[in-house]
């Protein structure tokens, strides 16, 4: 479930940099920690799962001897996100990098007449205020710097239709729309945002989702237009790379689809299935 270490890279991409990864204790999260400490970064993890969250740490340290610290932090909790931010600056003086990955996908309710609001509130809590309360705290430190960097992971549900439910699909669809918003409101201070909208990959919450590792294997490579290429969780970790190191440094507003041209297909989203 990308899990591996990589070797060492000739050029560390993010050397010097501190980067707080929300989400970071599995998937997604998880890999981009890896692959950020991987590249010199010093990375805090914020999560709500604590004992996994300090077990990731663990690990990476033991393959790559940076130290990299868990913060238990509830992103729909205004002080806990303060806080994790203020354990950034408190721990390395700055903060470069804000990755507002935490998400959850709520209950498999793709059908309208499913609709429940207790389910619309929680997705759009945590999927879209979240993620602002994550930019808001970033902003407040890194606009005095004059220079940041701010991610978010939104998804293919924000560019492909249909079977993917209400909430999600609205959710994901609001991250892209903050995502460029920020990116005008907080250029002038040097502040760089961009979200990365991956296809299904295999990780806890699709696992749970498609019932089968397998399925979500099946589903991707059936919706991708590119064929012959197995993608994992680290893909969106290295396009989370890209976005956070000075490579991508002129761009900004940008939802970057990880998905194999999937939504460029019409057909595409009849494939996918929950059963
Ligand atoms: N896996 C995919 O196929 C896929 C595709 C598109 C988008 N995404 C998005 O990627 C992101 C990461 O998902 P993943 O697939 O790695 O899932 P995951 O379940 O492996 O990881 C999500 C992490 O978020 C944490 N989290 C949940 N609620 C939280 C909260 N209130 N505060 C802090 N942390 C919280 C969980 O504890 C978990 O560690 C999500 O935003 C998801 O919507 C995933």
């Amino acid at each position: 479930m990308g899990s591996s270490s990589s070797p060492a890279p000739a050029i560390k991409r993010l050397e010097g940099k501190v980067a707080l990864i929300t989400g970071g204790a599995s998937g997604i999260g998880k890999c981009t920690a890896r692959l950020f400490v991987c590249h010199g970064a010093k990375v805090i993890i914020a999560d709500v799962q604590s004992e996994l969250g300090q077990k990731v740490c663990t690990q990476i340290q033991s393959e790559y001897g940076e130290t990299i610290t868990y913060i238990n932090c509830d992103v729909t909790k205004e002080t806990d996100v303060e806080k994790a931010v203020n354990t950034a600056i408190s721990l390395h003086g700055k903060l470069d990098i804000m990755f507002n990955n935490a998400g959850t996908f709520g209950t498999y309710d793709p059908s309208i007449n499913e609709l429940k609001y207790e389910n619309f509130k929680k997705v759009m809590d945590l999927n879209v205020y979240g993620g602002l309360l994550g930019a808001k705290h970033a902003a407040r430190v890194m606009i005095p710097e004059k220079k940041g960097c701010i991610l978010f992971t939104a998804s293919c549900a924000a560019v492909l239709y249909g079977n993917t439910p209400y909430a999600y699909t609205a959710s994901k669809h609001a991250v892209v729309g903050v995502t460029k918003n920020l990116a005008v409101d907080l250029g002038g201070y040097g502040i760089r945002v961009n979200c990365i909208s991956p296809t299904a990959v295999v990780t806890p919450m699709t696992a749970t989702l498609f019932h089968a590792e397998k399925v979500v294997e099946e589903v991707t490579s059936a919706m991708a237009s590119l064929k012959g290429v197995k993608v994992d969780a680290n893909d969106m970790a290295e396009a989370a790379l890209f976005l956070a190191s000075d490579e991508s440094k002129f761009v900004s507003g940008l939802n970057l689809v990880v998905d194999g041209a999937s939504h460029l297909r019409n057909s595409a989203s009849s494939t996918v299935v929950s059963s």
